[in-house]
């Protein structure tokens, strides 16, 4: 009896052993720099401790825009992933066609709609359905900068624009490059998020990306952020054409560059190099935006698999929105809590400011979706903004004719 017990219990133990779910999740993803892989491994470690394997799905490209590319291809051949990174109005895209499941049980069990900020599930559920798990709050609107080359230039925080050239034209002046920045279209985009809410405020900021008024679109404050941005084009290293993100960053870590104008996605990178805040860089909000906050939330929506949500969705659901997750990743990602109820006590300064920063822009109103990451428009009209902010930045337009072509191609986006 006793040795049919023991081996009924060894047996039981062994069952209770093996992973709670047969199936890994497959996830989507473009976070593939050194910083945002630190980030996800939290993610898979948290998963694999409830024993759910992780089956990795990267698609390389900073912004999504291939990711995006990527999953249309994989749903027309019926082959959807588990769950995918996505942002803003893509994610209400894919919730409108019917193609994501419904989170609600999770949603209800774990109370999110009580700690979830609203801009968020402003982008998470559909017709009352949560379809996406807040992982994250980004924003764009910050500056990052080399501490010691700063210091050797005799260059303190700018808080203006006007404080902002002069520390431009001074690094310039002493041989250092002023601005390290990666010519890609999302990332002038990125920049143009700040440079435009700088020039024209929060106001303006929102007529012109999210009213989309013509009037806004086409107006002399919108010539005037053209303007900066050519500033910035004339204070950007030969080499910057196609550079990643990610390696503008190093060059900042690195001290070959004074500034990066970049999500905080990029503290993940000085944070992955051992690089402290305060004491190697600096991070700032872009000069003219200290009140605002431009956000881009990273989520995970989950595809309907067959009319349900599976056990291994609703398992990484809940890991991605339980406090102990959301502390743990943002610290490493760069960005702050989708949640109103974690202890900033494992941020360092850049992650404290940012997260005192999003609490105080959404009870002062001064809180608006990025342009450049998906959170102001649906992505037709954004991809129409890319191409001509882009294509000035690259000196095919001057101002004028910038604002120009901006007013036709969102007016043909629409
Ligand atoms: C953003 C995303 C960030 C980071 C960044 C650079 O759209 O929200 O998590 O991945 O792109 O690729």
């Amino acid at each position: 009896m006793m040795m049919k017990t023991l081996k009924a219990s060894v047996a039981g133990l062994a069952l209770c052993a093996a992973p709670a779910f047969a199936e890994d999740v497959e996830v989507l993803h473009w976070w593939t720099s050194g910083g945002e892989a630190a980030a996800l491994n939290v993610l898979k470690q948290d998963l694999e401790g409830q024993g759910i394997g992780w089956m990795d799905m990267p698609v390389a490209g900073g912004g999504g825009e291939q990711a995006m590319t990527v999953l249309r291809a994989r749903v027309t051949a019926g082959d959807a992933p588990t769950a995918v990174q996505m942002l803003g109005f893509d994610i209400l895209d894919w919730g409108n066609q019917g193609a994501l499941a419904n989170l609600n049980a999770v949603a209800a069990q774990e109370g999110w709609d009580a700690v979830v900020p609203a801009a968020l599930q402003e982008f998470a559920k559909v017709d009352g359905k949560w379809v996406s798990a807040p992982v994250n709050v980004h924003s764009t609107n910050w500056v990052w900068a080399n501490k010691s080359v700063l210091d050797a230039n005799g260059i303190a925080v700018p808080t203006t624009w006007e404080e902002f050239t002069a520390a431009v034209e001074t690094l310039s002046a002493a041989g250092v490059t002023p601005i390290a920045h990666g010519g890609q279209a999302w990332q002038e985009a990125t920049v143009f998020d700040a440079v435009a809410m700088s020039a024209g405020g929060p106001d303006f900021y929102k007529s012109a990306f999210i009213d989309l008024d013509a009037e806004a679109l086409g107006s002399d404050t919108m010539k005037e952020a053209f303007d900066r941005m050519a500033f910035i084009r004339a204070n950007v290293d030969d080499n910057f054409s196609g550079r990643d993100w990610n390696l503008a960053t190093a060059m900042v870590i690195n001290g070959e560059a004074g500034f990066q104008m970049m999500g905080d996605w990029a503290k993940g990178e000085f944070l992955n190099a051992g690089k402290v805040p305060g004491q190697d860089f600096l991070c700032f909000r872009f000069p003219g935006t200290v009140e605002q906050v431009t956000f881009n939330a990273d989520q995970f929506a989950m595809f309907d698999q067959g009319g349900t949500v599976s056990d291994q969705q609703a398992a990484l659901a809940s890991s991605i929105l339980s406090p102990s997750f959301q502390s743990a990743f943002n610290v490493v990602k760069g960005s702050v809590p989708a949640r109103t109820d974690v202890s900033d006590a494992d941020f360092d300064d850049c992650g404290k400011q940012g997260m005192k920063d999003l609490a105080a822009a959404a009870s002062s109103g001064n809180l608006f979706g990025s342009m450049a990451h998906g959170h102001a428009n649906p992505a037709a009209v954004k991809n129409a903004m890319y191409d001509v902010i882009t294509a000035h930045f690259n000196g095919e337009y001057d101002s004028a004719t910038a604002v120009e072509e901006l007013v036709s191609a969102v007016e043909i986006a629409q």
